[in-house]
C-alpha cells in the first residue's frame, strides 16, 4: 500500500472503531454452553434457549448466577458476546473473567461491567493481578449502549502480552515485564461469568445502590466456543506456536490497533491506576514511563 491509501485506510480503521458494531443474532452456531461451561450458582437463575446458544443469568434479591469453563487453559484468545442488563442497573455487576483455582499467587484478567442508572454511562472496569499482585484498575466508558445488543469482549493471553478487547478495539495491553520482577499470569486459568450485587462499590463509588424494583436485572451470554488450550499442569505446551495466537504477529499490537488503543486510552479512558498519583505516587513498574 502507497503511504496515500495506507493513510486513508487507517481513517476509516478509525472511523469503523467508534460507531456502533454489534454482534448480529443471525447465526446462533457452535458449540451450546453446556459443552464448554457448567453452571457454578444459581442454576434456576439462568435461562437457555437455541439449544444452549443464547443464555441469561439473572439478579433478583434471591440470587445472581455464574457458569464457569470446565477447562483450565494455559493460553488463548478468550472472547464471549454479551449484553448487559439494561434500566437502571446501579450496583448491578456482571463480569467476565480469568482466574486460577489457587489463591495463593492468584492470577486474574477482569472485564467488569458496573450498571448504571438509566441515561448515564455504563463503566467497564478492568483489572490485572498476576502472581497475587491485583490493584491494577482501568476504567474506561463504552461507545455504545452495551444493554441493547450483544458485543464482543475478549482477551488474548500468550507469554509476550494480555489484550483486553472490546470488539475490534484493544482497551488494555498488559506486556509480559518478568524481566523487572512484575509478574504474569503462569499457570492454568478457567473463564467464569457472573451477575452478583456489587452496590456496596460499583456505582459512585457505592452511593448508588441496587434499586430492587427494576429486578431481574437481565445478562445475555453468546458465542461459547473457547479458543484456549487446555492446561493440566504443565504450561508448556501452551506456549508452542501451533496454537495461533501464540504466534509473532500476537506479541504485540499491529500499527492500527496501536492507533485504536491510544484512542480510547485518550478518549475513553475515565480511570487508570497508573496516573493515580495518590494510590501510587511512583508509578508501579509495569507502567508506561
Ligand atoms: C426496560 O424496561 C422496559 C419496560 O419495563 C422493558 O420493556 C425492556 O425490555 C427493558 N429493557 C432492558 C434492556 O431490560
Ligand atoms: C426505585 O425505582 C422506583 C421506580 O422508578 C422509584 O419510585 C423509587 O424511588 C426508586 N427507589 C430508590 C431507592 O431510588
Amino acid at each position: 500500500m502507497d503511504s496515500h491509501r495506507l493513510m486513508s485506510f487507517m481513517v476509516v480503521v478509525l472511523v469503523s472503531a467508534f460507531t456502533e458494531q454489534s454482534v448480529t443474532s443471525s447465526n446462533l452456531q457452535g458449540p451450546s454452553i453446556f459443552d464448554n461451561y457448567n453452571i457454578g450458582w444459581g442454576y434456576d437463575h439462568v435461562w437457555t434457549s437455541n439449544q444452549g446458544r443464547d443464555v441469561q443469568i439473572f439478579l433478583d434479591q434471591a440470587s445472581g448466577s455464574g457458569f464457569q469453563s470446565k477447562s483450565m487453559y494455559g493460553s488463548g484468545f478468550f472472547h464471549l458476546n454479551v449484553k448487559l442488563p439494561g434500566n437502571n442497573s446501579a450496583g448491578v455487576v456482571t463480569a467476565f473473567y480469568l482466574t486460577s483455582s489457587s489463591l495463593n499467587h492468584h492470577d486474574e484478567l477482569d472485564f467488569e461491567f458496573l450498571g448504571n442508572n438509566e441515561g448515564k454511562p455504563h463503566y467497564l472496569q478492568t483489572n490485572v493481578i498476576a502472581d497475587g499482585k491485583g490493584d491494577r484498575e482501568q476504567r474506561i466508558s463504552l461507545w455504545f449502549d452495551p444493554t441493547t445488543s450483544h458485543h464482543s469482549y475478549r482477551i488474548l493471553w500468550n507469554r509476550y502480552q494480555i489484550v483486553f478487547f472490546v470488539d475490534e478495539y484493544p482497551i488494555r495491553v498488559f506486556k509480559n515485564k518478568h524481566n523487572i520482577g512484575v509478574g504474569y499470569p503462569s499457570q492454568p486459568l478457567k473463564i467464569i461469568c457472573s451477575i452478583w450485587n456489587g452496590d456496596s462499590w460499583a456505582t459512585d463509588g457505592g452511593l448508588t445502590k441496587v434499586n430492587w424494583t427494576y429486578a431481574p436485572f437481565i445478562a445475555g451470554f453468546r458465542s461459547f466456543s473457547i479458543k484456549g488450550c487446555p492446561a493440566q499442569n504443565s504450561m508448556q505446551p501452551c506456549y508452542s506456536s501451533k496454537f495461533w495466537w501464540n504466534r509473532n504477529q500476537y506479541w504485540e499490537l499491529s500499527p492500527s490497533q496501536e492507533q485504536a488503543y491510544q484512542t480510547v486510552k485518550s478518549k475513553y479512558m475515565t480511570y487508570d491506576y497508573c496516573s493515580d498519583k495518590t494510590r501510587y505516587p511512583i508509578p508501579p513498574p509495569e507502567c508506561p514511563q
